[in-house]
């Protein structure tokens, strides 16, 4: 595979999805395991040199300024490389469109199979961005939640794939559903397939495996329409 497909329903093997009850959803099993590695070469060799680093370690006040037991505060932490790929004048969204990924995000079939996972129509105008998590990369529990942005404060969509290359062993999505960060889903297989209705608690485990374990994240996030 030299470019990724034009239509996004060519990455994906033939078959119908749905998404279940929660706020989240996985699955592993729906982009053939070739089309899944020669995915990540092309993120790897093209888009690799267009990330910078995301860094937000814990501030230390959260211990030392703390003057009451239990009082313990976490905002959001995370190391990993991204970047944006919206519009076509970044450095990264020319990478991006050279080897195809632009075009297979704007392709009806992308919008269509975010809305079915959504369960609603969502705005054809979304954002883009891609990550990469190398060993010990991780997020910290976060909600995603953004009050601050009216048509993103009821809510909104994200549509995760991610591809990781036989060296990442795993990486567990750890989320809340009934008030308890109780479920898990290993993300680091060779192509995962993740949708989430935002907000809700969720983290990620630093990648584990070999010292050249990598996975890539293409995300979009969506506005409902
Ligand atoms: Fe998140």
């Amino acid at each position: 595979m030299r470019r990724f497909p034009a239509e996004f329903s060519e990455l994906l093997k033939p078959r119908a999805v749905r998404h279940g009850g929660g706020p989240f959803f996985a699955a592993s099993d729906l982009v053939d395991p070739a089309t899944a590695a020669a995915a990540f070469a092309l993120l790897e060799r093209h888009l690799a040199p267009a990330l910078k680093p995301l860094v937000r370690a814990i501030p230390p006040e959260t211990i030392t300024n703390q003057t009451r037991n239990y009082q313990e505060r976490l905002p959001k932490t995370v190391r990993n490389r991204a970047a944006d790929i919206d519009g076509t004048r970044s450095k990264a969204a020319k990478l991006a469109a050279r080897i195809g990924l632009g075009e297979m995000l704007s392709s009806p079939s992308y919008l269509a199979f975010a809305e079915k996972l959504a369960g609603r129509k969502l705005d054809p105008a979304f954002g883009r961005q891609v990550l990469r998590y190398g060993p010990g990369d991780y997020a910290g529990p976060h909600t995603d939640h953004h009050p601050e942005e009216p048509r993103a404060r009821d809510g909104y969509f994200d549509l995760h794939l991610s591809f990781s290359n036989a060296a990442a062993a795993r990486q567990l999505l750890v989320y809340a559903q009934a008030g308890h960060l109780d479920r898990a889903v290993d993300v680091a297989g060779t192509a995962t397939i993740a949708a989430y209705r935002l907000p809700f608690w969720h983290y990620t485990t630093p990648l584990e495996g070999k010292p050249d374990a990598a996975r890539w994240v293409v995300l979009g996030t969506f506005l409902y329409a």
